[in-house]
């Protein structure tokens, strides 16, 4: 299934080599399903809620305000939710919608629903021997991890904004780069507060280990979000993060990434051709660490 996400990337979209997991016979035209809710066994549900109440512990200090203010509006935690509940709230809130997905979705797809202002959720949840890790996103990565900053005006709008540009980059082939900016924010960013680093990223969020090493292990390395540093920058998928990029806020975010990317891309490709890419956990001359 050319084109597909295939599942390579542990938990955003991207090429890989698997065939994806989840039963496509069912989804529409855009991909989308009914969430199979009255499918989910009993173990399916002590799953979420053992990963919820795992996650949900570890969040003060380590993730941001916006994340943990906006949590609780997933619904009950010990359960996994209905998508149709959780877009009762989102809706009136910033006009996104959950829509159900059997899985990884072609990128084409992705980011004609994020353009939309329809986040897709995978709506199946990993076996209780992948509670530690699932190659691919669940409905637990992709709930817990994305859907709270949804309820966020400014990143509400980034992600919608991605997905218009997603749509763009097709068509001047620079998937990959803006694979890059997905990855090192929607997914792996980290964002400066008053009191001191957060995460925001929804594969940090998610993850039973990487909130702890993202945001205070002294092994990464964190330096401050540029736009086109960023889409030099290489990353890997088998692993905790070997650096991370560090924002100011969302507008700031919002801000950097709303001018047309035509000239960006094709900067960036300029640079990459004189200087080359620049490996995950590299910090230049002149930059400084956080
Ligand atoms: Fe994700």
């Amino acid at each position: 299934m050319s084109g597909i996400n295939q599942g390579a990337a542990p938990v955003t979209y991207g090429v890989g080599d698997r065939p994806p997991r989840g039963d496509y016979a069912r989804a529409r035209a855009d991909y989308t399903c009914e969430q199979a809710w009255a499918s989910y066994t009993e173990a399916d549900h002590d799953t979420y809620r053992r990963l919820y109440a795992r996650q949900l512990q570890q969040l003060q200090g380590l993730a941001c305000d916006e994340f943990i203010d906006a949590v609780q509006q997933l619904g009950a935690a010990d359960r996994i939710p209905r998508f149709d509940a959780i877009t009762e709230r989102l809706l009136p809130a910033t006009g996104w919608q959950i829509v159900g997905v059997p899985g990884l979705i072609p990128e084409a797809a992705f980011f004609a629903l994020l353009a939309e202002r329809r986040f897709p959720v995978t709506d199946w949840i990993r076996q209780p021997e992948e509670f530690d890790y699932v190659v691919e996103p669940d409905v637990f990565h992709d709930l817990f991890g994305h859907v709270p900053l949804l309820f966020d005006p400014t990143f509400a709008d980034y992600m919608q904004a991605y997905g218009r540009g997603g749509l763009k980059a097709g068509r001047l082939d620079a998937g990959e780069l803006l694979a890059r900016l997905y990855w090192y924010t929607v997914e792996f960013g980290l964002i400066r507060t008053p009191q001191g680093l957060r995460a925001y990223g929804a594969g940090i969020l998610s993850s039973a280990g990487e909130l702890r090493h993202s945001v205070q292990s002294r092994a990464p390395k964190r330096v401050a979000f540029e736009l086109q540093r960023l889409m030099r920058t290489r990353y890997r998928i088998d692993s905790f993060q070997a650096g991370y990029f560090v924002i100011d806020s969302f507008r700031q975010l919002f801000d950097a990434t709303a001018p047309e990317f035509t000239p960006v891309y094709a900067a960036v490709r300029e640079r990459i051709a004189a200087e080359g890419e620049i490996e995950a956990g590299v910090v230049l001359p002149g930059e400084s660490e956080y």
